[in-house]
């Protein structure tokens, strides 16, 4: 069987690439390595794949490298993927996250592709209030409140286009808040572990009230191999974890493990359009699959702060470039509120 990654150098895909070129499959990537990709996350395994550094907006490369790899299934990460980046500069996202998508299933279309796994998110759905116990299922409309969040449902509407319009075998992935070794610093968790153990403070959107479900990018990976080898053609599984996160909270939860003092906490103006809550009810994988949670939050944090400090090096290089960003950041966001 040969598998085409798309982003496998960035964050959740290199971790399934990890996997998968450990197995008997044959595996391909393509990922365009902008800032967020990083091929050093598939060093190990880079000898046993074939990497294509290409844009997956770009048809011809496409077509060039499904006409020598051949794949039977592809599973598609590549992606725009900070919603805070989307707000300032929401065209690459649309060019990337939608023209890339739909391109990749026109040629997946093409080259008769047995199996393609489209990777989404929960932030499709838009947001919940705070204070209620409703969960998104799979059926939920889709409300999209950032451009990020808006693109990705725009692909997940032309994956779902190419399988009621020509019986395409597509299933589609709505991920939760996914963390762990190798997150671009930019991600809340990251970020703050890089802050701390710079001996600087953590900025916190707002006061810290949005609640997330986190889940450990290896129980993700996990997810897809199911879904791989038993996930229906035609379905949507929601992948995400059963505890709910405030912001704050997870915040505290680094404090404490790192030893610091509350006092590491700077409280700062919210984000434009900021979601309340995200939580997915994922009953149907559980069900179907038989997939579920492996690794806690307590457990799968405690490994992610380890692997953090014991990678400062790479760690500390991506964060000379986000401190600039954060900074453009609060003057763009001042202008928008
Ligand atoms: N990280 C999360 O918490 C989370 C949650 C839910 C869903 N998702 C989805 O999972 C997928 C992976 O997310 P991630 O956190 O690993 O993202 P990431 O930003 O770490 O990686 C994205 C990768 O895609 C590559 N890429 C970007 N534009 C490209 C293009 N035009 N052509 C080829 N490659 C390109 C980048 O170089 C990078 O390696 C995305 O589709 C994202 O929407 C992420």
């Amino acid at each position: 069987m040969k598998i085409l990654v798309t982003g496998g150098a960035g964050f959740m895909g290199s971790d399934l690439v990890r996997k998968l070129a450990k197995t008997e499959f044959k595996v391909s990537v393509i990922d365009k390595l902008t800032y967020a990709g990083d091929a050093k996350r598939i060093d190990e395994v880079f000898d046993f794949i074939n990497f294509y550094r290409e844009d997956i907006a770009d048809m011809e490369s496409l077509f060039n490298i499904f006409e020598k790899e051949k794949p039977d299934i592809v599973i598609h990460y590549a992606a725009e993927t900070h919603v805070d980046r989307s707000i300032l500069n929401p065209d690459i996202f649309l060019r990337t996250n939608v023209m890339g998508t739909l391109n990749l299933l026109q040629v997946s279309m093409k080259f008769k592709v047995k199996k393609f796994i489209h990777i989404s998110t929960d932030e499709v759905y838009g947001e919940l209030p705070l204070d209620s116990n409703e969960k998104f299922t799979e059926d939920s409309p889709l409300k999209p409140n950032s451009p990020y969040s808006a693109s990705k449902a725009s692909s997940d509407m032309l994956v779902r286009a190419f399988i009621e319009t020509y019986g395409f075998p597509a299933i589609i992935v709505r991920a939760s808040n996914n963390y762990g070794p190798w997150q671009y610093p930019e991600k809340l968790i990251p970020l703050a572990i890089s802050k701390l153990i710079s001996g600087e403070k953590v900025p916190m959107y707002g006061t810290g009230e949005n609640v997330r479900t986190w889940l450990f990018v290896e129980d993700f990976s996990e997810a897809v191999l199911q879904i791989m080898e038993k996930g229906r053609e035609g379905e949507i599984y929601n992948v995400g974890s059963s505890e709910e996160k405030k912001n704050l909270e997870v915040i505290k939860e680094l404090l404490n493990i790192l030893g610091k003092s509350e006092d590491y906490i700077e409280f700062v103006p919210d984000r434009p359009g900021h979601d309340l809550r995200y939580a997915v009810d994922t009953t149907k994988i559980l069900k179907d699959l038989g997939w579920k949670q492996k690794v806690s939050f307590e457990e799968g944090l405690r490994k992610t702060v380890e692997w953090y400090i014991e990678n400062k090096d790479w760690l500390f290089e991506k964060k000379q470039h986000i401190d600039k960003f954060v900074a453009k950041l609060k003057e763009e966001f001042a202008k928008i509120s």
